[in-house]
């Protein structure tokens, strides 16, 4: 399910009234009516961009030293505060170019043993870092089976390190808000650095500090991977599309209506479609561009779909495997757990609900949810009490 947005649009203009006002120069006062001409007949984008046959260009292979100081950095040096804390500021945007070259050329075929890649997008410390903790360390075995990134918004203050599993787990971060493609380009920059970091990633999970594991990390692990297929929720039939595909404004709509997706921002991407991602130089610079309008304004939610829809829909289970609650929601953020509602009955309910394939897509499967959000700080004593005897008990 993705943000609802449009009755609540006032109550969401109030709630976020600090960050309208960060948008104010360019964007809210200029909140425009749907457009009535709509440009349709602009031609796909051109496949040559992306060949996955292609020997890595020889430069690339060889720029170790440009692969090794872009890639996550495991001796963050503690030369400015933030660094003192795992997260390290890296403000010059056109990094990112280098990183994403370097990404791309990375060998399609992961080496085994074949790892999941747990990248958390945050601005906070991890709230239910202590949960994770127990996950990823459940069993012996599943020591070489993953590997975690952080990206952490550096303009937000840490109090403490990221410590256990988490440190020195921070990649070279940039700022992210809302309404804006930079939640998007972090999801981007976690893919190429995790790319570049260990050639066993072969599945990429993109988390919220407000997640939870809701099965081991085993039976995840064998679910992730069975396929070889992305587990990314693909919608084509949403109410908002229209405003959202519009948000952008009608000057360059290289992708059609009948192209644009909507979906969860949580997803699986195997290895094959991380590349496609980071090696996308179509559809980016259509999504990297700041919106018209800010209220149906939500790249993160749109580009992935819309990218893998376009390209490789039948290598996708067109559904997200991160539980979410929107009923009854109204003000753009779903269902969120408090520690009172937290027990072995609130897990049992979420594992028993069904995934919602998009396009019609299930084709008789029914995936188990893996994950589930959002939870507060406070849900973390109740969801620790129950970790071992529900949570991790399949
Ligand atoms: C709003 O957009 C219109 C058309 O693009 C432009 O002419 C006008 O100057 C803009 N107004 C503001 C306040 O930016
Ligand atoms: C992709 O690259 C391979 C090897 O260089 C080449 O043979 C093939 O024609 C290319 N495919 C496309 C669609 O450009
Ligand atoms: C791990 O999960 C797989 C598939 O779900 C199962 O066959 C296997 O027995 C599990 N291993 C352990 C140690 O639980
Ligand atoms: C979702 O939220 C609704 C309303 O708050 C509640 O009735 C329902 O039980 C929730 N579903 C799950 C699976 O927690």
């Amino acid at each position: 399910m993705i943000s609802p947005t449009p009755l609540s649009f006032l109550c969401a203009l109030l709630l976020c009234l600090p960050l309208a006002l960060l948008f104010s120069t360019n964007n809210v006062q200029n909140i425009t009516t749907t457009p009535t001409t709509i440009i349709l007949n602009i031609p796909m984008p051109l496949q040559e961009d992306i060949n996955f046959s292609e020997k890595p260009n020889k430069k690339l292979k060889t720029s170790t030293s440009l692969s090794s100081s872009l890639s996550l950095s495991r001796r963050l040096s503690p030369s400015t505060s933030l660094s003192n804390y795992g997260v390290k500021a890296k403000p010059n945007v056109d990094q990112d170019d280098g990183l994403f070259k370097v990404a791309m050329g990375v060998k399609p075929k992961p080496t085994r043993p074949n790892k999941v890649a747990f990248m958390f997008l945050t601005n906070k410390l991890l709230p239910l870092a202590l949960l994770w903790e127990s996950y990823f360390n459940q069993t012996p075995t599943s020591k070489n089976l993953f590997n975690i990134y952080v990206h952490a918004d550096p303009t937000f203050a840490y109090h403490a390190p990221f410590s256990g599993v988490f440190s020195n787990r921070v990649i070279p971060s940039q700022p992210t808000m809302r309404f804006s493609p930079t939640l998007a380009a972090a999801a981007r920059r976690l893919l190429a650095h995790a790319l570049l970091d260990d050639r066993g990633n072969s599945m990429f999970v993109l988390l919220s500090p407000a997640c939870i594991p809701l099965h081991s990390f085993n039976f995840t692990y064998h679910a992730l991977l069975r396929d070889d297929k992305s587990f990314i929720e693909i919608l084509d039939n949403e109410e908002t599309i229209y405003d959202r595909w519009a948000a952008r404004g009608t000057h360059a709509p290289e992708v059609r209506l009948e192209d644009f997706r909507v979906g969860s921002q949580f997803w699986a991407l195997t290895r094959r479609h991380a590349q496609l991602v980071v090696s996308d130089r179509v559809l980016w610079p259509k999504f990297n561009v700041p919106c018209l309008r800010w209220d149906t304004c939500y790249p993160e939610e749109n580009y992935f779909p819309t990218l893998l829809s376009m390209w490789h829909p039948e290598e996708c289970v067109h559904a997200t495997l991160t539980h979410v609650n929107w009923t009854g929601r109204v003000d753009g953020h779903p269902r969120t757990y408090e520690a009172w509602e937290v027990g072995p009955e609130l897990i049992r309910s979420m594992r028993e609900d069904k995934p919602r394939y998009g396009d019609g897509n299930g084709n008789g499967r029914s995936d188990p949810f893996l994950f589930a959000r959002k939870f507060t700080a406070d849900a973390l004593q109740p969801l620790m009490k129950i970790a071992n005897d529900v949570i991790f008990r399949d």
